[in-house]
């Protein structure tokens, strides 16, 4: 279902729709949510529903109500629970459960009244939340459905009315870029592994990148092998599709910092020849979700424009057993001339990332790096799907990042990064292993990366748990891709200077 954000400051009164949908914290009065601008008789219907007790506000739970008034056919009311604990991520979550109902409500139209229940999150956050809300909501994979669901409309028009000008319209239309964005990373994700290969990716990449004017540049397999990348190629040797490195660049003329983006995009995780097992192996196909991370945040980072300029870099490749696959005891030799023992071929993230960190941080000399990854299995046992993992080298930077944690609602939670964590990487016939002793799985993963950063500020995160099967948060599809990460880069590049 396609949905499109509007949003006037006029009066209730002044405006109809299919479906009311009225934003309700526990045991308010209606007046105070903007019903008072209703005509008389819808108002006397809500009246009755609260004499009835059948819907009172209670978090998470909602009420349709069908009025007989013309004007306003329907109303659907959504409960905030209590009004002094409502946060940003709350109303996110409210107006993701409404994007995702609109549909059954059968109708082509909608509004949704802002009111003074709401004043005290913030004007700008205010319209943007609720429409990142519902454009998350609203979101579905529908790609390879071949009968759509005949009675549900395929588009709604969803007008915000917020006739006490608690937000504006630029912030509504920074929350819907901000969810179609997100969707984009989503709708990658989400795509199966036959048809996402790294080529495909590489083309989508491309597309956006035309579509928002960044520049954009392919290395394939030749060009990497002459500057050295042997750890990304080993990890793609034993698939048909051949890896590719992107490379998407935004630029601003006044920026006088750099910050570069990079994401794991494996296109499926067999293991390789450290054979997965085959239960749930499906679940491998979002192993590039870091990928589209990248690609999402590039999208939105280039419609906003931020005071800053943003390398995205994706290391795309397949991992697969074959007879030309590399095997467990193979020594690579990276980017940055570091030689790695490959003992497990199933820790293949850390070795694209790596030589995709070191040429990113080699030729681009950026201020700060990011690395977004579904790293470890390891992330899932210690957060479970509430949170991303972080390791850091520089704690001025991971503040930023938990800054645009907190205001993307996309949490994170550092890890510690002591030294001796690394000292299992030591390599016996190399410089390094890519598997630690067992232990600690989701922070050797992090220490294996920081070998390819140098000195450059850099904070890894592990999105293992948080990139698919997050059941709890209300704007986001169980069992499909989240697109976790593009909200929280495009908040820090934009509070960046
Ligand atoms: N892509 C996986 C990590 C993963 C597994 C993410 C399950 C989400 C769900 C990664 O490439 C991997 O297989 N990591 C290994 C590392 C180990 C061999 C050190 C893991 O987590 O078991
Ligand atoms: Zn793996
Ligand atoms: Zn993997």
């Amino acid at each position: 279902m396609d949905l499109k954000l509007e949003y006037s400051s006029k009066s209730l009164s002044a405006e109809k729709a299919g479906a009311l949908v009225v934003l309700v914290p526990e045991e308010t009065d209606w007046s105070l949510c903007g019903a008072k601008e209703l005509p008389e008789d819808v108002q006397n219907v809500l009246e009755s529903v609260r004499k009835l007790k059948v819907f009172s506000g209670k978090k998470g739970t909602t009420h349709h109500v069908v009025t007989g008034n013309g004007n306003w056919p329907q109303v659907l009311l959504v409960g905030l629970g209590d009004r002094k604990e409502l946060t940003a991520e709350a109303l996110r979550r409210a107006a993701g459960k409404v994007g995702r109902l609109i549909p059954s409500l059968k109708s082509t139209t909608a509004a949704l009244i802002l009111s003074g229940s709401l004043e005290h999150v913030t004007t700008h956050a205010l319209g943007m939340v609720l429409a990142e809300g519902l454009g998350l909501g609203a979101y579905e994979y529908t790609e390879f459905k071949s009968s759509e669901n005949g009675d549900l409309p395929k588009s709604v028009r969803v007008k915000l009315v917020d006739p006490e000008k608690l937000t504006d319209s630029k912030s509504v239309k920074a929350g819907a870029l901000r969810a179609e964005a997100t969707n984009l990373a989503r709708s990658l994700g989400n795509t199966p592994p036959n048809v996402l290969s790294p080529s495909e990716l590489a083309k989508r990449a491309e597309a956006m990148s035309k579509r928002q004017k960044l520049k954009f540049r392919v290395l394939d397999e030749s060009e990497m092998r002459k500057l050295g990348m042997h750890m990304l190629l080993g990890v793609g040797q034993g698939s048909e599709e051949p890896s590719k490195l992107l490379i998407m660049e935004y630029r601003h003329d006044k920026a006088s910092d750099t910050v570069a983006i990079v994401g794991k995009g494996i296109t499926f995780d067999t293991g390789g020849i450290s054979l997965k097992p085959s239960k749930g192996m499906d679940e491998m196909k979002f192993d590039m979700c870091g990928a589209a991370a990248v690609v999402g945040a590039m999208q939105s980072i280039a419609q906003h424009k931020p005071k800053v300029n943003v390398i995205g870099v994706v290391a795309a490749a397949e991992n697969m057993p074959d007879g030309k696959a590399q095997r467990p005891g193979d020594i690579v030799k990276a980017y940055n001339g570091k030689t790695v023992e490959v003992l497990n071929t199933d820790a293949e993230g850390r070795l694209v990332l790596g030589d995709a960190l070191a040429y990113v941080v080699d030729q681009f000399k950026p201020t700060a790096v990011l690395d977004l990854a579904t790293l470890t299995g390891a992330c899932i046992v210690a957060l479970g799907h509430q949170a991303c993992g972080a390791i850091t080298n520089n704690a001025e930077l991971m503040d930023k990042v938990r800054v645009a944690a907190e205001q993307s609602g996309e949490r994170v939670w550092e890890l510690p990064n002591y030294p001796e964590y690394a000292e299992s990487l030591k390599g016996k016939h190399g410089d390094l292993r890519n598997i630690g002793d067992g232990d600690a799985g989701t922070i050797i993963g992090g220490a294996f990366l920081q070998h390819f950063v140098g000195e450059t500020p850099w904070v890894h995160l592990d999105i293992a748990g948080a990139a698919w099967s997050v059941k709890h948060v209300d704007y986001h599809p169980s069992g499909s891709a989240t697109g976790v990460g593009v909200r929280l880069l495009t908040d820090l590049v934009l509070n960046w200077n």
